[in-house]
């Protein structure tokens, strides 16, 4: 199966956003980079019932199944990488948002940007992005939403799904257009300093004691606050603040 060859069984028009609906996908974010190399533009959605090569943060992979819901925005957004940094967190706000007032679910994040339920993952983001210098050239949002099955994910983090936590399913069009009706009203009503702060209100990390397992290292102590790209700030045991771009993150409590 070849991204080309994939054609898609329907398009959808919701919320100012075209949506191409496959059936089965090597992965959103594969259909999505290519769909921008022909040119799509701003806002266009790639979903998909199942993908056979789905993909999770720090090249995992992400068990992707029918049942499951997967999609990828793509953004081109006319600004600098610094204020696209915004678009990773009003998407998982809109996750949140859209899990309260759809399905009943209170949900947090938990840094970089996993979106979890009683401390079980619920929903997962990862972001692709191309720029020159500080122009953007796009920002690819996947996400994948644990919804009737609960995946085995390759984290350490045990999973839940939506069906799990409020005894319901939904059709998966109700899902998307509920997150991107909240997506669009985040992106228009909130300025970057105030998605911080939102985020920060909504993220069970924030002055928790964490590990941090990046590559090559680990870092220890207490997550003090987001800086404006993202990274976790956490002021470790010998009172040095450290800022975290990117890595796993295990809350400890001791
Ligand atoms: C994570 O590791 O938490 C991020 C998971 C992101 C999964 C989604 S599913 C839709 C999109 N396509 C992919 O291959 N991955 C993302």
């Amino acid at each position: 199966m070849t991204t080309n060859s994939i054609k898609p069984i329907q398009t959808i028009y919701l919320h100012d956003y075209t949506i191409y609906h496959y059936d089965l996908v090597c992965s959103t974010m594969d259909i999505a980079r290519k769909l921008f190399e022909n040119d799509c533009p701003h806002k266009t959605v790639v979903f998909a019932n199942s993908q056979s090569n789905g993909k999770g943060r720090l090249n995992r992979s992400w068990t992707s199944q029918q049942g499951g819901i997967y999609f990828t925005v793509i953004m081109r957004p006319s600004l600098s990488i610094e204020k696209c940094f915004k678009f990773n967190f009003t998407a998982s706000l809109a996750i949140i948002n859209m899990l309260k007032k759809l399905c009943n679910i209170n949900a947090f994040v938990k840094w970089p940007n996993d979106v979890l339920c009683n401390g079980k993952k619920i929903a997962g983001i990862l972001s692709d992005m191309s720029a020159e210098g500080t122009v953007v050239h796009y920002l690819n949002i996947g996400i994948g939403i644990n919804h009737m099955n609960i995946l085995p994910l390759t984290c350490a983090i045990p999973a839940t799904s939506i069906q799990l936590e409020c005894h319901q399913s939904f059709p998966p069009q109700t899902l998307l257009s509920a997150f991107l009706g909240e997506f669009e009203t985040l992106n228009h009503s909130i300025d970057q300093e105030t998605i911080l702060d939102t985020w920060k209100q909504h993220s069970c990390t924030m002055n928790q004691r964490v590990r941090i397992e990046t590559t090559h290292s680990v870092f220890e102590g207490i997550a003090e606050n987001i800086d404006s790209s993202g990274a976790l700030v956490i002021r470790m045991d010998n009172d040095q603040l450290k800022h975290i771009v990117y890595g796993d993150c295990f809350h400890s409590y001791r």
